[in-house]
């Protein structure tokens, strides 16, 4: 039976052995959990791949314990912008792309030239990786294109019974994924964001002083410039996910319901009881179903790193058929929380049955 372990040296130490020995083990970061594995364990490599379920195609993070250990790995000295960022933000929910050297295996970048290293900002981590020989090789610890686990249970519940050994780090603190950035393909002279984070361009901006372009599907808007099914699905419930429009909250709350159960009539879920209701703009009042407002304080920070664990929630209460949400206010960490969303939804809108103009 998979074990939760507390952080103790003793389980820190059982744990760098096990790696070492090319096991994988679950572990914390200040992020998502994720599911280690030593990236000179080729053996270990492919469990990551197999467990996942995840296509050979895509590529894993390395962790470091610090930048000097990320400097054997890569061609930093090319690319002084990048090491700034390093040494600015790590430990931190930063991913930064470089050029990699022979000594990271082709597995672990799925045979790219680049290799995307962050250092994480999570004490149990950070022992762990203190205690290993070398970097460790781990994605987000969930089945591929599911919801990242933000707690073990979560992380439990995505794996059953083949699940690693789960070091316990409680919740995480951020709850989405690290910022992923590195030069732009495109133009040398800029740095460009491939997955938004709690990091934002515009820190990245600052800090550099390049110009930073921002991945396609990002809604740095809140129209719905959304062509539906046109969005890679990533990061989904099992449950379906449909965002609500723009104005819904000044909508008649009746022609709301109607519009909702025109668009579910395919769902078998024209209940309205059955709808799970995410909000991440404050309160909302009258709304049948199950409510989760995740943004209580006026606090998107807080949102993000409740947005995970409130959609397993909805995943795992029989009463919610459908999960109906709100893009976040498109600031800040908002841009990322919005990334995800969108994934979660396909870009299904409540209005893309053709009713777009509320
Ligand atoms: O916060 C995080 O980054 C978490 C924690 C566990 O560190 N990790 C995480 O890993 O989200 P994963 O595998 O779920 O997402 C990593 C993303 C993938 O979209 C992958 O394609 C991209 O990073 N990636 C990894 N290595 C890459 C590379 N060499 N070049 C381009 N993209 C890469
Ligand atoms: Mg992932």
């Amino acid at each position: 039976m998979t074990k939760i372990l507390p952080p103790s040296s003793h389980n820190l130490e059982l744990a760098a052995d096990l790696l070492q020995k090319g096991e994988l083990i679950v572990i914390p970061t200040e992020t998502v959990y994720g599911l280690a594995a030593s990236i000179h364990s080729e053996s270990a490599l492919h469990k990551i791949y197999t467990l996942k379920k995840r296509p050979y195609s895509d590529p894993l993070i390395v962790h470091v314990s610090n930048l000097n250990q990320a400097r054997r790995y890569a061609l930093w000295d090319e690319h002084p912008a990048l090491l700034l960022l390093a040494e600015t933000f790590w430990p931190g929910p930063l991913t930064i792309l470089l050029p990699r050297n022979a000594l990271i295996p082709s597995i672990v970048t799925a045979g790219q030239p680049t290799v995307a290293m962050r250092c994480p900002d999570h004490p149990v981590a950070l022992d762990l990786l203190q205690r290993c020989p070398a970097p460790l090789a781990a994605p987000s610890a969930n089945r591929f294109g599911k919801i990242s686990p933000t707690t073990p249970e979560a992380v439990l519940q995505e794996f059953g019974e083949n699940c690693p050994p789960i070091l316990d780090g409680g919740h995480c603190r951020v709850g989405i994924e690290s910022t992923i950035v590195g030069m732009d393909p495109a133009d040398p002279q800029t740095l460009k964001i491939f997955r938004p984070g709690l990091i934002t361009a515009t820190q990245i901006q600052t800090t550099t002083g390049m110009p930073v372009t921002l991945p396609g599907c990002s809604t740095q808007t809140t129209n719905h410039p959304l062509t539906p099914g046109s969005l890679p699905a990533h990061y989904c419930p099992n449950k379906p996910v449909f965002l609500l429009p723009e104005h819904w909250r000044q909508l008649e709350p009746q022609r709301l319901q109607e519009l909702i159960q025109e668009m579910l009539s395919n769902q078998a879920s024209p209940n309205p009881k059955s709808w799970g209701w995410l909000l991440l703009r404050g309160p909302a009042i009258g709304l049948q179903g199950v409510v989760c407002n995740i943004n209580p304080n006026n606090d998107l920070t807080q949102a993000a790193a409740l947005l995970y664990s409130s959609l397993r929630y909805f995943d795992n209460d029989p009463q919610v058929r459908v999960i109906l949400v709100e893009l976040a206010p498109p600031q800040g960490i908002g841009i990322a929380i919005n990334d995800r969303l969108l994934r979660a939804s396909r870009g299904s809108s409540v209005w893309s049955r053709g009713d777009s103009n509320p």
